[in-house]
């Protein structure tokens, strides 16, 4: 895991939900992405890809559509990696 990358607990995703002007951050496979600025192009509509938001969206995105590259199509929108509650920011 890279230095450069925001050490998010579950906690501090569990805020990001998009509402109450936050951004709408999810994780995907122990990544963190902020899925705000892809929202108006979720082919699935806006309501659906917000159902992950602020908590771990693996296991929905895996029952939807597996097929869907999301490292490739969120890279740019990638802000952090997911760790345990107990670990210290750093
Ligand atoms: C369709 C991306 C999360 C529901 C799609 C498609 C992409 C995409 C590329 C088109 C797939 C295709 O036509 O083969 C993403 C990304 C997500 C995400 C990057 C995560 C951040 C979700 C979630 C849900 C969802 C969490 C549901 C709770 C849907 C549905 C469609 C769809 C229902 C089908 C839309 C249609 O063809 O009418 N998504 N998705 N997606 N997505 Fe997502």
């Amino acid at each position: 895991a890279g230095a450069a990358y925001l050490r998010v607990t579950p906690s501090m995703l569990r805020r990001q939900t998009g509402r109450r002007g936050k951004d709408a951050w999810t994780a995907l496979g122990g990544r963190v992405y902020n899925i705000t600025p892809y929202l108006p192009f979720h082919p699935g509509g806006e309501p659906e890809l917000l159902r992950t938001a602020g908590r771990d969206g693996t296991k929905l995105f895996g029952e939807i559509h597996p097929w869907v590259n999301y490292e490739t199509m969120l890279s740019s929108c990638l802000i952090g990696l997911l760790v345990d509650e107990t670990e210290a920011q750093s």
